[in-house]
């Protein structure tokens, strides 16, 4: 790199000491040495290498497909898990013999992502009803026990919350209905081999607020 400008210089030297000479036509092979600076311009045209912006472009159309960031049904990582511990799926929560119970508690943990068993239970004691067992008990009892996926097969918390407590983006309510089209009625089958219609879950007439309206747990 250094070398067309030394030699520019060189030439921008030899051509002044040349033109102080006022010898014109030396001045045409002086010219030859000046001339590579120009050829430096090929490599700006390097620039292209930018047009590999398009490339970039390519990311916008991966995100958002108009169902908005509500955490899709996936693969359990804990069904398997589950059933090592002998949990039988068709039975209530409050019926899984308390050992058992007592085991899948640390999966409860890990689908919800939560830190810790305060995500649902206060300090040192499992008994009281707080808002987030209630709402376990009943998703336990309606969806691990109701629903099952795409292939008839059981569902775990994880299938839907995948380490989020809060798995649905209500910014844009006929994004959310999409997103429920698509991954709740779509991914999910019933138990009973019942058609999965939004009414399954969210009652007749429909309600949106299912956990506060038709399961009457309040938002506190
Ligand atoms: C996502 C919510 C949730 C989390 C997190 C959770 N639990 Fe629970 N836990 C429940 C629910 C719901 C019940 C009640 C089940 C029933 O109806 O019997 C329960 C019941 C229990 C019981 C039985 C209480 C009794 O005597 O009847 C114990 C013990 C318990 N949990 C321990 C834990 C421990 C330890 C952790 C942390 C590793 C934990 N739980 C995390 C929801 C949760
Ligand atoms: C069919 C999908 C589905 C399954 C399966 C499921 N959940 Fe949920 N759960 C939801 C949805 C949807 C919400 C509402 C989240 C929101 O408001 O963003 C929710 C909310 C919750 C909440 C309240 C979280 C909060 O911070 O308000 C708790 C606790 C919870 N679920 C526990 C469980 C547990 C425990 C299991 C397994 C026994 C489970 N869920 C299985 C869909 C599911
Ligand atoms: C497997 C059960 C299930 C099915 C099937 C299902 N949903 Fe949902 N839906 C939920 C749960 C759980 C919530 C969270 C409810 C809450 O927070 O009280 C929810 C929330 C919603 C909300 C947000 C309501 C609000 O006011 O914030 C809308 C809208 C919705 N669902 C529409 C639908 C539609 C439309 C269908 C049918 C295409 C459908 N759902 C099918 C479980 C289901």
């Amino acid at each position: 790199m250094k070398t067309p400008g030394l030699a520019l210089a060189a030439a921008t030297i030899v051509a002044a000491v040349l033109a102080a000479c006022a010898e014109p036509p030396a001045v045409a092979p002086v010219g030859g040495p000046v001339a590579p600076p120009v050829t430096v311009a090929p490599v700006v045209t390097a620039a292209p290498v930018v047009t590999a912006a398009p490339v970039v472009t390519a990311a916008p159309s991966a995100a958002p497909v108009g169902k908005g960031s509500s955490t899709p049904v996936g693969a359990s990582r804990f069904v398997e898990e589950a059933r090592r511990l002998g949990v039988d799926w068709k039975r209530p929560l409050a019926q899984i013999p308390l050992a058992s119970k007592k085991k899948l508690m640390p999966l409860f943990v890990r689908s919800l992502g939560y830190e810790s068993c305060s995500g649902c239970h206060v300090d040192g004691d499992f008994k009281t009803e707080t808002r987030n067992l209630k709402i376990a008990r009943q998703m336990w009892d309606h969806f691990l026990v109701g629903m099952r996926d795409a292939k008839g097969e059981p569902i775990f918390c994880d299938t839907c919350h995948a380490g989020k407590p809060k798995n649905l983006d209500r910014a844009d309510m006929p994004a959310l209905k999409l997103f429920m089209e698509s991954d709740y009625k779509g991914k999910l089958t019933r138990a009973d081999k019942n058609d999965n219609g939004c009414g399954l879950c969210h009652g007749y007439p429909f309600e949106g607020r299912l956990i506060e309206k038709v399961w009457g747990i309040s938002a506190k």
